[in-house]
């Protein structure tokens, strides 16, 4: 729990930037449905906004936004119970994220690692959103007050900025108005590889498709990808040490691990000293079972993108009423008229 007497609240997002995969929803989705079915208060959004910081086709957009909420909702986040929501719908976002990059000094965001990673040499021709996205991302988080943030490992270090940005605008204007939030990465797979590349994080933009379990992958698809799967010619080792230095190796028994909700170490128990020829099928069995209902459920609630666009509107009023007096509190804070 934070420093402070804050009321604990989660708060995620995920870009709708398309091609959800089996690493979101081991990452974040699942964690995000387990923390709304424990009775805290839950706040997960499509983070719209973060999404346009690289070029976005207008029509598709509309669409990955509505594919993401039917998403979120065919894992199990109940609009009754989470608020579930699309970030430019509610304008605390963008108001608190500029506010905050007044507060965010220029050599934090200059070790951002992903930042690097996205833009490699291309530096000087990626947006200024795609850099100041991470006061953006603080903001989100800091309009609700939110204590703990659900993420994958690649979102630590923004969580982390999170904190540092709280901390300085409590100190600059000498109130506690914001909460330190905590990044909550458990599990068997917060970090999910590439099927191709063990080195390389399972990604919505991998230009090969082969590299990730897509959330709209049929059966097939899905068995087959995990058939082909890189993986190295040794058995499966009987104890986790014994995955070492053998990552392709290793992301297949974590998928395993956290798809059937027991550890890497009880499920190298049950598969130690068989080869990946028997492991594969039963993996992809596993997968299937749980990833085809989800697609099927996706694809219904896609039917009707007029009741998926009502939710989002029930769910920004919601998301406003407790943003906008944070806000509110926030302008008065830094000296505006409100
Ligand atoms: P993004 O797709 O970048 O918006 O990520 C949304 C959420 O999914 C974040 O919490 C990420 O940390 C998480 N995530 C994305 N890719 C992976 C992965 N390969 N393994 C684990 N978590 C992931
Ligand atoms: N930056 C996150 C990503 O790309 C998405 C995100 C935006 C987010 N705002 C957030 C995650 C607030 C957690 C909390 O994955």
């Amino acid at each position: 729990m934070s420093e402070t007497n804050f009321k604990e609240r989660v708060f995620s997002g995920i870009q709708p930037s398309g091609n959800l995969t089996l690493g979101n929803y081991l990452g974040a989705v699942k964690r995000f449905v387990e923390m709304q079915n424990s009775g805290i208060e839950t706040i997960y959004c499509m983070v719209d906004l973060h999404a346009i910081t690289v070029w976005q086709d207008p029509i598709a957009l509309k669409t990955q936004t509505r594919e993401l909420a039917a998403a979120y909702i065919a894992c199990g986040l109940d609009p009754n119970k989470s608020i579930l929501f699309n970030q430019s719908q509610v304008s605390a976002h963008a108001e608190l994220g500029w506010i905050l990059s007044c507060v965010t000094r220029l050599g934090w965001m200059n070790r951002m690692t992903q930042f690097k990673d996205k833009a490699g040499k291309n530096a000087e021709k990626m947006s200024l959103g795609l850099y100041a996205y991470p006061a953006l991302m603080a903001a989100d988080i800091l309009a609700y007050q939110a204590t703990h943030v659900p993420v994958g490992e690649d979102q630590k270090q923004h969580v982390e900025l999170t904190r540092d940005i709280a901390a300085k605008f409590n100190h600059d204007y000498g109130l506690e108005l914001f909460p330190l939030p905590e990044p909550i990465i458990e599990g068997a797979a917060t970090r999910v590889m590439s099927l191709r590349d063990g080195s390389k994080k399972m990604s919505k933009s991998d230009p090969s498709d082969k590299s990730r379990i897509n959330m709209t992958d049929n059966a097939d698809t899905i068995a087959s990808k995990i058939r082909k799967a890189k993986t190295d010619p040794d058995s499966l080792p009987s104890e986790p040490k014994g995955l070492e230095n053998r990552p392709e190796a290793r992301n297949l028994v974590n998928i395993y691990a956290a798809l059937s909700d027991s550890s890497v170490s009880d499920v190298l128990k049950e598969f130690g000293g068989q080869q990946f020829g028997t492991f594969k099928p039963i993996l992809a069995e596993l997968a299937v079972n749980h990833l085809a209902p989800i697609s099927s459920e996706m694809a219904r609630l896609m039917d009707d993108p007029v009741e998926i666009d009502r939710l989002l509107n029930d769910g920004a009023m919601r998301a406003d009423a407790i943003a906008a007096p944070i806000l509110k509190k926030v302008k008065n804070a830094v000296g505006m008229i409100v």
